[in-house]
């Protein structure tokens, strides 16, 4: 992840860059760079670590202050960021670029450059962009630009300084969104609008295959072909936190909304040829060969990610794997072998509990994977290894959009072990991987079933205390459902496992305590269905999430919310938006402080 901020203006475009570069911070907190202009010559400095540092007196010559145009970049690249030559901007003496997303085909064009004598100095796809520029430049960048854009393929977006043209900023995007905007005498352009407004709410998108080309008193926007498009700009809304929020009413409906995107970016950003790939994030080649047992760590929505992380390994590796509450597992005498692996989930990288059971296993000589959201965390800098969840920030204190994210991580982490241990053979784990893929589209289409689940929470809303059940990987996934309704609703939700539910908190099940029935593993709906006609006997109400090929009597179809039909394994990934939007609108429906309910707090460090 990373993301891009350019300025053109009579003003000084360092300190521009800078403060809009520290909006975007979120989206890579690793490296930052910045190139800019003066008398002709491009300059960039890059810093390996965080943005704060390129503004130390000590990082840019003075004079280079007195440069008035130039693009800068933050960026996620934690096995990377030591390199400079992985920072971005990336480039040539001509000319110079920033990159926001990812481009696809980057090693084909590298090869196909390579062949056209151009050295590479990194692994970055964004190197890949600036030399693919410089070839195709032949004087006029827009031609050039619009050439590449049909050359490269991926979700991005990107800003460019060329030399010759020293007051003009220059940008692409595609299946992304690329920002410019104009204040008095200056043009700004970035791949965020909460960056922008900071400076200016005259704003207007980059459209496919438009270029732009920016300079302090205009902005032009063409076509492929190289004609000028007549364009309306668009205004900002006034409330800087409502832009932030997107036009969201809150953060974590907003973070729920972006899980599909987010899911699907980082998921791309871990394959390679159609099998998982970790060499971009440092992991040592053979890793998960050595070991033969995990042990997972985490708290709250963390732990039930974990949760269903082991039963992924042990599908798809038949590995034994152990999940375990941190809290508890701290203060343990563990058992610990060089042949396990010990994986740490948290959002935060700062959870106490987590921090002190990862530091109990590395003392008991295990290696730590961290499957951590913010980087430069405690967690991150602690463990063996890291893979980052890649979710950007989140703001609403209940956990959406990075559990989704880590069953990510953990999905691409269970195919890799079962290949490497030749449980799964190449072909059918590049199965595996192309059906995780399909599976993020599956987000959307829970997202429009919403007002089948808002009807649905203003019943919930209704109720003192509810009952979450399922089987199998929908056990897990009810424990993480409740959580979240306990959390923004203050309802009395418990979860547990259909089976053993009849071993006792059936007797609790009366007209006035509903249960909500998750029905998505295919072998256990008999079971399951089983459950929820004993349930319906108690004339209790029943809401059953289930996939949309599961036949339901009348009266459990008109609450029934439906998920797409999708692989066992891969069904946690719209129930979990389901059970999100549940606990959302619930908490809606009751008028409840949904982004910062009482009494918690994002990270709880002791
Ligand atoms: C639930 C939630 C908490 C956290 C838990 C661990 O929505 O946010 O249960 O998951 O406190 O926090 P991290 O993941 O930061 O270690």
């Amino acid at each position: 992840m990373s993301g891009l901020f350019g300025y053109t203006g009579a003003a000084g475009a360092f300190d521009h860059i800078l403060h809009g570069l520290s909006k975007l911070e979120y989206r890579g907190y690793d490296c930052a760079g910045i190139s800019l202009l003066l008398n002709g010559e491009i300059t960039t400095q890059k810093v390996a670590g965080r943005l704060s540092a390129l503004g130390e007196p000590t990082a840019l010559c003075p004079e280079l202050k007195q440069s008035t145009c130039g693009i800068g970049s933050t960026r996620w690249a934690p096995g990377a960021a030591a390199q400079q030559s992985d920072i971005p901007p990336y480039g040539t003496a001509r000319l110079s670029l920033v990159l926001s997303g990812m481009i696809e085909n980057y090693r084909e064009l590298r090869a196909q450059l390579s062949g056209e004598g151009y050295a590479f100095d990194s692994t970055s796809d964004g190197e890949v962009a600036a030399k693919l520029l410089d070839w195709l430049y032949k004087g006029n960048p827009v031609e050039a630009l619009a050439k590449a854009n049909s050359m490269l393929q991926g979700s991005y977006a990107i800003a460019v300084l060329f030399a010759d043209y020293p007051h003009e900023l220059y940008g692409v995007a595609r299946n992304s969104t690329l920002f410019v905007g104009r204040g008095e005498g200056e043009s700004y352009v970035t791949s965020d609008l909460s960056a922008l407004v900071e400076f200016t709410r005259e704003y207007d998108t980059l459209g496919k295959g438009e270029v732009v080309c920016l300079s302090p008193d205009n902005i032009r926007v063409m076509n492929q072909q190289g004609n000028l498009l007549t364009r309306e700009t668009q205004t900002a809304s006034q409330d800087l936190a409502q832009v932030r929020k997107g036009g969201y009413r809150h953060f974590m409906m907003k973070e729920i909304c972006e899980q599909e995107q987010l899911l699907a970016e980082m998921l791309r950003s871990r394959i390679f040829k159609g099998l998982p790939s970790f060499d971009r994030d440092g992991l040592p080649e053979g890793l998960f060969t050595r070991y033969h047992r995990v042990l997972i760590l985490g708290c709250g929505t963390a732990m039930h990610a974990g949760a269903l992380g082991k039963e992924f390994i042990e599908q798809l590796a038949h590995i034994s794997a152990e999940v375990h509450l941190a809290a508890e597992y701290r203060f343990r005498d563990p058992i610990l072998s060089d042949n396990t692996l010990v994986i740490a989930l948290s959002q935060s990288g700062e959870t106490s509990d987590t921090l002190s059971a990862m530091r109990l296993a590395q003392s008991k000589g295990a290696k730590v994977l961290a499957i951590v959201n913010v980087p430069g965390s405690t967690m991150a800098r602690e463990a063996d290894y890291v893979l980052y969840a890649h979710a950007g920030p989140e703001i609403s204190i209940a956990s959406t959009k990075v559990f989704m994210l880590q069953m990510g991580v953990l999905y691409l982490v269970a195919i890799e072990m079962g290949r490497t241990h030749d449980i799964i053979d190449d072909s059918k784990a590049r199965d595996l991987v192309k059906a995780l893929l399909e599976a993020t589209k599956s987000i959307g289409q829970v997202l429009e079933q919403n007002e089948q689940i808002q009807k649905q929470a203003r019943e919930m809303a209704r109720t003192q205390s509810v009952y979450y059940i399922g089987r199998g990987l929908d056990w897990p996934m009810m424990m993480e459902g409740s959580l979240k309704l306990k959390e923004v609703t203050y309802i009395h939700a418990e979860a547990y496992s259909a089976g053993e539910f009849r071993h006792g908190p059936i007797s609790l099940v009366a007209p006035d305590f509903p249960v909500v029935a998750l029905a998505t593993q295919q072998m256990l709906i008999p079971q399951m269905l089983d459950n929820i006609r004993e349930i319906r006997g108690q004339d209790s109400n029943v809401l059953v999430i289930c996939r949309n090929s599961l036949s339901l009597d009348e009266s459990l179809e008109q609450s029934a919310v439906r998920l797409p039909d999708l692989d066992d394994l891969f069904m946690p990934i719209p129930a979990a938006v389901a059970l999100q939007l549940l606990a959302y609108y619930t908490a809606v429906a009751k008028g409840r402080n949904v982004d910062a309910p009482r009494h918690l707090t994002k990270a709880v460090t002791d």
